[in-house]
């Protein structure tokens, strides 16, 4: 039986990247996000079944699952709907960033995970396993100056992982947490320097980053262990970037001798 995956956040960057490569192993893919148009032409492009769903609203994801659910169900979901706002400190950002960010990538990912259990769990029947991926990120294991809101979601955001892998023991259900450090998407940095785009280049220049195919490529490999095996958590850099501190700029070179 075709394996059929759930990937919210699918209408650009790290989502886009991880259904194209899923629906191109042979996987049956469902997109989520709220960009209709652009679920639409991915739909077109891949066979993607495609809805149109803000995470953050609790009836539409309900409505998700149910669609979900009725068009053949699902074995995996990757949670990457996500997002930052703002660089600000602590002292100078605004509850409304903060909320904003714990609303998609926390709350979103707890309302998305609650209302596909019992579909994950329906496809366990049998000899079945289901897998839950979900995104966090180097900044939901390390703090860094103007990380506030952001580090403080993805933290959560990491907790709940930990929560849920433990509330699920003994459930053929793996919990898998990918945690990326810089990646290149097109629309992550802009959007959390509101627009930005000469401030959302600095982070890439001098430095060869992570891409969306990359995280792809680590979270369907992830996927594809076999079922006894929980990569439980997969913390990915480029090579240039040593931690959230550390990001040689330059080319990388031998050294002579230390
Ligand atoms: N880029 C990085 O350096 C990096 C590093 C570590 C972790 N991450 C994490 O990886 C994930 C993907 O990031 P990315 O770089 O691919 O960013 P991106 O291109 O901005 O993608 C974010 C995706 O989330 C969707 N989304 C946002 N709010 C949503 C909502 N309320 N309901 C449904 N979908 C929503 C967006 O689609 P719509 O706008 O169409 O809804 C979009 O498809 C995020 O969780 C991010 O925090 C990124």
């Amino acid at each position: 039986m075709q394996q059929r995956v759930v990937i919210t956040g699918a209408s650009s960057g790290i989502g886009e990247a991880t259904l194209r490569r899923f629906a191109a192993a042979g996987w049956a893919t469902v997109a989520v996000a709220r960009r209709a148009d652009r679920l639409a032409l991915l739909a077109e492009e891949t066979g993607a079944h495609s809805i149109v769903c803000d995470v953050t609203d609790e009836a539409q994801v309900a409505a998700m699952a149910a669609e979900v659910a009725e068009t053949g169900g699902a074995s995996v979901l990757i949670n990457n709907a996500g997002g930052a706002l703002g660089t600000d400190s602590v002292e100078s950002s605004t509850n409304d960033d903060w909320r904003r960010m714990f609303e998609v990538n926390v709350l979103g990912l707890r309302s998305v995970t609650a209302e596909l259990l019992p579909v994950l769990r329906d496809a366990c029947s049998g000899e079945g396993t289901a897998t839950i991926v979900n995104l966090t990120s180097t900044a939901g294991l390390s703090a860094y100056p103007g990380g506030g809101g952001y580090n403080a979601s993805k933290f959560a955001a990491h907790a709940v992982t930990g929560v849920l892998r433990l509330e699920l023991a003994g459930e053929p259900i793996r919990v898998i947490e990918v945690a990326p450090g810089l990646v290149h998407t097109e629309e992550f940095t802009l959007k959390r320097l509101r627009g930005d785009a000469e401030a959302a280049a600095k982070p890439y220049a001098e430095v060869t980053p992570l891409t969306a195919e990359d995280v792809a490529g680590v979270i369907v490999g992830a996927v594809e262990q076999p079922p006894h095996v929980n990569q439980d958590l997969i913390v990915l850099r480029p090579v240039a970037q040593s931690s959230v501190f550390h990001t040689y700029r330059g080319p990388l070179v031998v050294k002579s001798g230390t």
